[in-house]
């Protein structure tokens, strides 16, 4: 297959058009690039699944522009979920919903219910809106490895897999959007990102708990959504997160023959011979990087990326948690 790539100043009239037809259609958003197909039109949604060699019960996020598209994708909707929406979209937020019979089970791997977002990434926005139908789009990675965050990453996944891939530039965020399963007296945070718990908990108010799948008495849940038990975020180069900086400074002495890399903060004191070092001036450019700086890094035929840990909260907390997971551990 030939991907027509659109640059920044393009038109997008041509791919919104594929998309109607049934085309699979890269787009960037504010967290991640993502793999589009029409969420309505089953032969679409299951070319998602084959070009990304993606595992057929792990279910799929709906893209729309606007609130006003609620309705016809998910019946029931606690009051709580439209004032995540007042609060937080567009933006890096899915809410799961219950789904409308129409939608196809294809897009939710047979669940009842629905991924929704709203993404905010201006050239997102007008794709979406260009192509009038709700997008399924997981993220434009292959299966398992870590999530594009810019056009040349895309490429590298989505060249002869997709027919389109914009370009939107890099990524703001560089993680994937907060998953929250939408209760009327609780609501369960499935995946963590940008937007926190106490930015929910703010929104939802003492009556409405939010809790970490972890701690939520349902952590069956965590079968409901496979994304976050299939191994993820993935580089060729395996990953180890640093807990104790003495005892890690004898293993890479001891590991000289392998090639290194480090992603580290700025303040971070690493200095060593022979290894590539990456950092970060912050926790949120560290986020936005990460995916990219895995690759770079794997580009470079590096062995083992050890990662500095960064505080366990804010954005701190869902980048952990994709290093977890590039490390094996979750
Ligand atoms: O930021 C993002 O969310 C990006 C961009 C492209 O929007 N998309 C993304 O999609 O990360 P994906 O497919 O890589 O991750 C979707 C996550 C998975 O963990 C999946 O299991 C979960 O959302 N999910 C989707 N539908 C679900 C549902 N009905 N119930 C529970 N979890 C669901
Ligand atoms: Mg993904």
């Amino acid at each position: 297959m030939t991907t027509i790539h659109i640059n920044q100043n393009q038109s997008l009239e041509g791919a919104a058009q594929a998309v109607t037809e049934g085309k699979l259609v890269v787009f960037p958003t504010e967290t991640v690039y993502g793999l589009g197909a029409h969420a309505l039109d089953n032969t679409a949604v299951a070319s998602i699944f084959t070009a990304k060699n993606r595992p057929p019960d792990n279910p799929l996020i709906v893209h729309i522009h606007e609130q006003s598209q609620i309705e016809s994708l998910c019946v029931n909707v606690p009051d709580i979920a439209y004032s995540l929406w007042e609060r937080f979209s567009p933006g890096p937020l899915t809410l799961i919903l219950e789904r409308h019979h129409t939608v196809p089970a294809i897009v939710s791997a047979g669940l009842d219910t629905i991924a929704l977002r709203i993404p905010s990434h201006p050239r997102a926005q007008e794709f979406l809106k260009l192509a009038g139908v709700p997008i399924a789009a997981p993220s434009a990675n292959v299966s398992g490895r870590p999530s594009p965050t810019d056009f040349r990453m895309a490429c590298e996944y989505m060249d002869g897999r997709a027919d389109y891939i914009i370009d939107g530039g890099p990524c703001e965020i560089g993680l994937e959007s907060t998953v929250v399963l939408c209760r009327e007296d609780r609501l369960i945070i499935l995946r963590p990102g940008k937007i926190t718990r106490d930015e929910l908990s703010a929104v939802a108010g003492p009556r409405i708990p939010v809790y970490f799948l972890e701690e939520s008495e349902e952590r069956h849940l965590a079968m409901s959504s496979p994304g976050t038990r299939h191994p993820h975020y993935k580089p060729v180069a395996e990953v180890r997160i640093v807990s104790d900086l003495i005892q890690w400074k004898q293993d890479i002495d001891q590991e000289k023959t392998l090639i290194m890399g480090v992603l580290a903060l700025e303040d971070q004191e690493i200095t060593h011979p022979g290894i590539h070092v990456l950092r970060f001036s912050s926790v949120d450019q560290y986020a936005r990087e990460f995916y990219k700086s895995l690759q770079d890094l794997d580009r470079q035929g590096v062995d083992i990326i050890y990662c500095m840990p960064v505080p366990d909260e804010g954005v701190g907390h869902a980048l952990m948690n994709r290093m977890r997971r590039a490390a094996g551990l979750e």
